[in-house]
């Protein structure tokens, strides 16, 4: 079994990276799993070209959006943590999906289809403001919603989502957030499948 962490925060040791190291070494018990840091990619931002539609491929010169997008495909689950930046992931992250949307769908000339359907996703936000107010579409609930309107378009079944509000990064090591992360990747290794018929 392969999983994918996608961290979207430039800090190693922040809340988000704290919570996805979490679910990582609960997900490493049983799977191979890659991590990759968003602020550390080298990769070109999407043109708006629509090359990649249908065609599937990137015209761009290959760079790390095609490294990821290969991981990604061939993992059965995949992990993305970003802090709420502007109500939004962070740029580097978005940079990453605007350049693989033909990772997650396929354009045939009728509604774009899911490419990932029947693997498993979990995401991981953390947020300034605190409850209830990291919720609002302006803070951590706009973050949320972006990240799984992505994963969502790729078919994934969101086995879990971890909302961080107002939590220092030595507190997602305390016990509440430590049982979240390990049942959050308990959930993401039950069943974990790969469809044979999904392409890249
Ligand atoms: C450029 C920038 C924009 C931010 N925008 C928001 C925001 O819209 N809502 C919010 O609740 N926190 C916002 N924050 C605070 C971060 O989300 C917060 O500090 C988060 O916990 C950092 O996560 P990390 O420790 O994983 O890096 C922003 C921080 C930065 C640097």
């Amino acid at each position: 079994m392969k999983a994918v962490i996608l961290n979207g925060s430039p800090r190693k040791k922040g809340s988000t990276a704290t919570a996805l190291r979490a679910i990582h070494d609960e997900l490493a018990t049983e799977a191979e799993v890659e991590w990759f840091d968003a602020y550390d990619l080298k990769l070109k931002p999407c043109m708006g070209c629509m090359k990649c539609r249908p065609d599937g491929e990137c015209v761009l010169p290959a760079d790390d959006a095609q490294r990821v997008r290969a991981a990604v495909s061939s993992s059965d689950i995949l992990v993305v943590g970003t802090p709420a930046y502007w109500g939004n992931m962070t740029a580097p992250l978005k940079m990453l999906f605007d350049r693989n949307v033909t990772l997650f769908e396929s354009f045939d000339g009728g509604w774009p289809k899911p490419k990932q359907k029947g693997k498993r996703a979990a995401i991981v936000v953390s947020s300034g403001s605190p409850m209830p107010w990291s919720m609002l579409p302006t803070q951590g609930g706009g973050a949320i919603r972006s990240v799984r309107t992505i994963l969502r378009s790729g078919g994934y079944s969101i086995k879990g989502t971890m909302r961080l509000a107002a939590v220092k990064p030595e507190e997602v090591n305390g016990p509440r957030q430590t049982a979240q992360a390990a049942a959050i990747a308990r959930k993401l290794l039950a069943l974990a499948i790969i469809d044979p018929t999904h392409s890249a």
